[in-house]
């Protein structure tokens, strides 16, 4: 029935969190490879996981960018913000992303759904590195960057390496680098192989890795076969307080493995 079905989901839970080293995970049914509307069940749990876990007062949230942020945005609700102070911030600027899913408008929108603020960096998206530093010694933008960086939660995605590269338009001298050292996901703009190593980081301004540590929510949502690879190398390298919110399409094939 029901019931052992939940139960028999609640275990899977348990041992896909032991097996990635990491605090909690919760799966939804079905693949979001297959079908779109998982990751809006994946954003309600969002949802109810930030309602769980922020206390009450002020809550500073960095968001990522992506198409999985995007729907999570939409799912969010004002109950969050009744007995919270929230401002969103992106958590990293210039990734190269088009206009719709960067971080910037996946918070401004989380801040319209659930009635909280948002600040924005406004940095362009695509900049030389020469170019992006000066930016970083403007007292504004020095302002939004350690909110971002002293945030209490974060929430972002996991993608696949390549199809990120190739999404954002990174070097063909990049993405060939990529291939030989074995990319195979990516978060912040962090490119991981299968062990969880670093292979390349996008220098980008906001939110470092290492930031994360000290944060007391940290969020991943990433769901569908196609990111198993990518959301297991991600894993090897998160923080342990991360919470994953998947997809039984993920949970099975990286429990398979
Ligand atoms: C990007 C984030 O915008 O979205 C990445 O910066 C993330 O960290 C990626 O991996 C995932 O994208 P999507 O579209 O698969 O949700």
């Amino acid at each position: 029935g029901i019931m052992d079905q939940l139960a028999g989901i609640r275990q899977l839970e348990k041992k896909l969190a032991s097996f990635l080293g990491i605090d909690r995970c919760f799966i939804v049914a079905g693949d979001s490879d297959e079908q779109k509307k998982v990751i809006g069940s994946m954003g309600k749990l969002v949802d109810e996981s930030l309602e769980a876990l922020l206390p009450e007062g002020r809550n500073v949230i960095a968001v990522m960018g992506g198409t999985t942020m995007a729907t999570v945005a939409d799912c969010l609700t004002p109950h969050l913000a009744e007995k919270r102070e929230l401002l969103f911030v992106p958590a990293r600027g210039g990734l190269g992303e088009s206009p719709q899913i960067q971080a910037n408008n996946v918070s401004a929108k989380m801040a319209l759904r659930t009635g909280g603020k948002h600040r924005a960096l406004y940095v362009p998206e695509q900049l030389s590195e020469e170019a992006y530093e000066p930016l970083l010694k403007e007292p504004s933008i020095q302002k939004v960057i350690s909110l971002i960086r002293n945030s209490d939660a974060v929430i972002h995605s996991v993608g696949d390496a390549l199809e990120m590269a190739e999404r954002r338009g990174m070097s063909a001298q990049v993405i060939a680098m990529l291939r030989r050292t074995h990319a195979v996901g990516e978060a912040f703009g962090y490119f991981f192989d299968e062990e969880g190593k670093i292979v390349y980081k996008i220098p980008r301004i906001g939110l470092q890795l290492e930031d994360l540590t000290k944060m007391e929510c940290v969020i991943a949502v990433a769901g569908g076969f196609s990111k198993s690879k990518a959301i297991a190398a991600y894993m090897k390298h998160a923080p342990r307080q991360t919470c994953l919110v998947t997809d039984a399409g993920a949970a099975n094939s990286i429990l398979k493995k």
